[in-house]
């Protein structure tokens, strides 16, 4: 199986992605990225982790229920109670995959899982065996492989193939891996295991050493494997998972050298970012390989004119193959609901219910009196602001008004509403924003304290609108409150009290590698 030139990309941004800590994102902003990955054609779409609560369980379902064309995975700890949660909400899913893993490094084993290795096997073939029973497209993980020891790595693998594993990953879970030992593992694993040609081998890496690229490639390259797990943006825990567009990317433009074939549509690849960056509010770092807003920038005189005479004197891939269309002035002030819900449609948003398309719309003209034109990112914001206050009511922006004048103390008065009743609570700060964090704060006395404050223009020009992220903690927790508005202290303070509605859902997630 192995043998074949066809890379399976293997999306795991809502599951791994989404353990990155303030990342969280509610189950329409899962469907929207799912439905964007669908467009991008990636293979297998990794939709969560079905048993760490109830809202990833039906956030998995309802993915389940309107991919068609992408493989639809769920994470699974090698028990049953996961597997058989697992494999419900996949239920509705015409193509499903199981993933499960369990660790095999002695560390894991000992410290962490407090099992013997005789355990770990026997438990890994019988979650095989029992996954077996409700589909036959089964991944296996042997957690933190990397550092685990080959012979031990050997029996187990063997041991899942047998039981039908159609799908073998081998991760990188603490990103401690070089690409020539990880490459040579992963070729040595598939020469010593008699049935290693019966699955499909796969790379997981982490990018704690910024190697995760260059470690899933080399695991392509070296070791034969056919399956990369990835993230939009890299997205992931700690520094990360491998970045989607940076592998995709390399893959296609060296075409000459990896000679393997893609089903992804390169030129969803921009867009995807976008959603990503929007919802959950980690922004993208200009100079980032493919997505970052300078990566086909040329500043420098002799660059430019190279360009002008020849674009492939300086680049090696065309902006647009990527997404990076100009971007398109889509609406202004006079447009109808008509022309709006086309729009929509074509940036592939999919509001549940007509009223969602009538709240939109209002937003829409709102921000259209205030913005004579309105890009695609804008209406993506917009939309993510509206799915953000649907999230959970507790705390809602109703309106401000803020002074700052050199010389004199900065002051808000922020009106907003608190349990379904509205307050109007003024504060003085060193700046504009930190007098309207003062302000809600003389209410609402959260606890929480400001641990990350990013502004970003979404659109050129100084018409743009700000699209603020918030980052907050509290008791342990972090999330990400985000906003966005023309006027920035306003943007701020959707940001702040997106931040507090989250903190204040009570939600908890297993996470899958305690
Ligand atoms: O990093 C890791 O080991 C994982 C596994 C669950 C595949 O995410
Ligand atoms: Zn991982």
């Amino acid at each position: 199986m192995t043998n074949s030139n066809r890379l399976i990309i293997f999306d795991t941004t809502l599951r791994d992605g989404e353990q990155s800590p303030g990342a969280s994102m509610t189950r329409d902003e899962k469907v929207r990225i799912a439905r964007q990955l669908e467009r991008l054609r990636v293979d297998v779409i990794e939709a969560g982790f079905a048993a760490a609560s109830p809202g990833d369980f039906e956030a998995i379902r309802a993915i389940a229920s309107v991919i068609k064309d992408s493989t639809v995975c769920s994470l699974s700890r090698a028990n049953e109670r996961d597997i058989a949660r697992a494999a419900e909400a996949l239920l509705p899913a015409p193509r499903k995959r199981i993933h499960t893993f369990i660790a095999t490094s002695p560390l894991h084993m000992q410290m962490k899982l407090r099992m013997e290795p005789e355990q770990v096997y026997e438990q890994a073939r019988a979650a095989i065996r029992y996954a077996r029973q409700h589909t036959d497209d089964i991944e296996f993980s042997p957690e933190d492989g990397s550092r685990s020891e080959e012979d031990f790595l050997c029996r187990v693998l063997e041991g899942v193939i047998a039981e039908g594993a159609t799908t073998i990953n081998f991760p990188d879970t603490v990103g401690y891996a070089v690409p020539e030992v990880f490459g040579e593992t992963i070729r040595r694993l598939r020469e010593r295991i008699p049935n290693s040609d019966k699955a499909i081998w796969s790379v997981h890496c982490h990018n704690d050493l910024g190697l995760a690229v260059a470690n899933s490639l080399a695991g392509v390259t070296i070791g034969g494997a056919r399956q990369i797990e990835c993230t939009i943006n890299g997205l992931g825990e700690r520094a990360g998972n491998t970045a989607l567009e940076e592998v995709v990317m390399a893959v296609r433009t060296r075409s000459d050298f990896f000679k393997l074939e893609l089903g992804i549509d390169t030129t969803q690849i921009v867009a995807a970012s976008k959603m990503v960056s929007q919802i959950t509010g980690f922004a993208v770092q200009p100079n980032k390989a493919v997505v970052g807003a300078n990566a086909f920038a040329h500043a420098s005189g002799i660059h430019q004119d190279g360009m002008l005479k020849a674009r492939e004197t300086y680049e090696i891939m065309r902006a647009e193959d990527v997404g990076w269309a100009a971007t398109k002035i889509v609406l202004g002030k006079l447009s109808g609901r008509n022309a709006f819900k086309q729009r929509l449609q074509e940036l592939g948003i999919d509001l549940a219910s007509e009223d969602d398309v009538n709240a939109a719309f209002a937003r829409f003209k709102e921000l259209a009196d205030r913005k004579s034109e309105i890009f695609d990112e804008d209406i993506m914001a917009l939309v993510s602001d509206e799915e953000h206050s649907h999230e959970n009511e507790h705390y809602r922006f109703v309106s401000l008004a803020q002074r700052s004048e050199t010389g004199s103390t900065p002051s808000a008065k922020v009106v907003f509403t608190m349990g379904g009743k509205q307050y109007s609570c003024e504060g003085e700060g060193d700046g504009p924003v930190d007098a309207m964090v003062n302000a809600i704060e003389k209410k609402a006395a959260s606890g929480a304290e400001l641990v990350l404050f990013t502004i970003n223009a979404i659109s050129g020009g100084t018409q743009s609108q700000g699209e603020v992220t918030m980052r907050l903690s509290r008791s342990g927790r972090i999330v990400n409150g985000v906003g966005s508005d023309p006027d920035i202290v306003v943007a701020s303070a959707k940001a702040y009290l997106s931040g507090l509605n989250k903190l204040y859902s009570k939600i908890e997630k297993v996470n899958p590698q305690l």
